[in-house]
């Protein structure tokens, strides 16, 4: 089998273009566009291309994009000032302090001052418990990404064996429990998990997010598979440049499963794409206006 290639940058544009529509719809009844706030501490250059990105995606959806720069020398109090502000303005209808922080700052009682309403990373501890106990959240935009690739590959994922591959707060928590929602049968493999290839070999959808390059091999892929690849890692080339894998061996994965996603283009575009529509939703829940449809 020759797996199809998911295609994450179209599938992006078609989620970034519905989210136009809706932030003109806004717009146009509320008399604002829905704003976006980005901060970004320090000068991390990896970190600096994200949030540039992020703001001019922001941008090209029609919203207001609101963009702080901090030095790395930026206190956790001074940081806090600035969240609580962006909380207490009626312009900013998403927060996202883009991570990794500097070392003397503590990153989770930075997520813990964050409106929750204003959470469009869906890291704080009020949005993890929501989507834990299934109610209304605003979910973590990587995965939730993800889902949106396998509902459109395989529509209903009731009863399908899946296998995350990692246990971070950011990916693979969420992504267990996004596929729980969608009643999935779900296993959460990590570092310490014995015989991984074996309970890879048992998935119908396997989410890889370890950040260890090409981790995932081919023969670990049950025929007829769908595989989402969440790692982006740099790699060194005999030529002296570099570049991008993720944690599955898309060469040997590609001769197993019936759909793929690739690095770079799968997973990476769906999470800007996310990202806008969880701020829409935000400004509209604020708003107390109906979740806006097809996003
Ligand atoms: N750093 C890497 N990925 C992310 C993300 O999705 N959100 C934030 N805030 N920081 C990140």
């Amino acid at each position: 089998m020759t797996a199809t290639i998911i295609d994450g940058k179209a599938a992006a544009a078609g989620v970034r273009a519905r989210v136009a529509e809706i932030a003109a719809d806004f717009a146009k009844r509320t008399g604002r566009q829905p704003g976006l706030a980005t901060v970004l501490v320090g000068e991390d250059p990896a970190s600096a291309v994200y949030v540039r990105s992020k703001g001019k995606a922001t941008s090209e959806a029609g919203m207001a994009s609101f963009s702080h720069k901090l030095p790395d020398t930026t206190s956790e109090a001074e940081l806090l000032a600035l969240v609580d502000q962006l909380n207490r303005d009626d312009a900013v209808d998403g927060i996202l302090v883009q991570l990794p922080l500097p070392p003397q700052i503590d990153a989770s009682r930075v997520i813990a001052e964050i409106d929750p309403a204003k959470d469009v990373d869906g890291f704080h501890p009020v949005n993890a418990g929501r989507l834990a106990t299934g109610l209304e959240a605003l979910v973590p935009c990587t995965p939730y990404g993800c889902l949106y690739l396998l509902k459109q590959q395989l529509g209903s994922l009731a009863g399908r064996e899946a296998v995350v591959i990692g246990r971070s707060n950011i990916v693979g928590k969420p992504m267990a429990l996004l596929l729980i929602g969608e009643s999935a049968t779900v296993t959460v493999a990590h570092s310490r998990t014995k015989d991984l290839p074996d309970v890879v070999r048992r998935a119908d959808i396997v989410v890889a997010a370890v950040g260890r390059p090409e981790m995932v091999k081919g023969d670990w892929i049950k025929p007829g598979a769908v595989v989402i690849d969440v790692g982006i890692n740099r790699i060194p080339t005999d030529d002296g440049k570099s570049r991008l894998v993720g944690d599955v061996d898309f060469a040997g994965a590609s001769e197993n499963a019936a759909a793929i996603t690739p690095v770079p283009g799968g997973v990476g575009p769906m999470t800007i794409a996310m990202l806008l529509r969880n701020t829409v939703v935000a400004a509209h829940r604020r708003a107390a206006m109906p979740d806006p449809e097809g996003v």
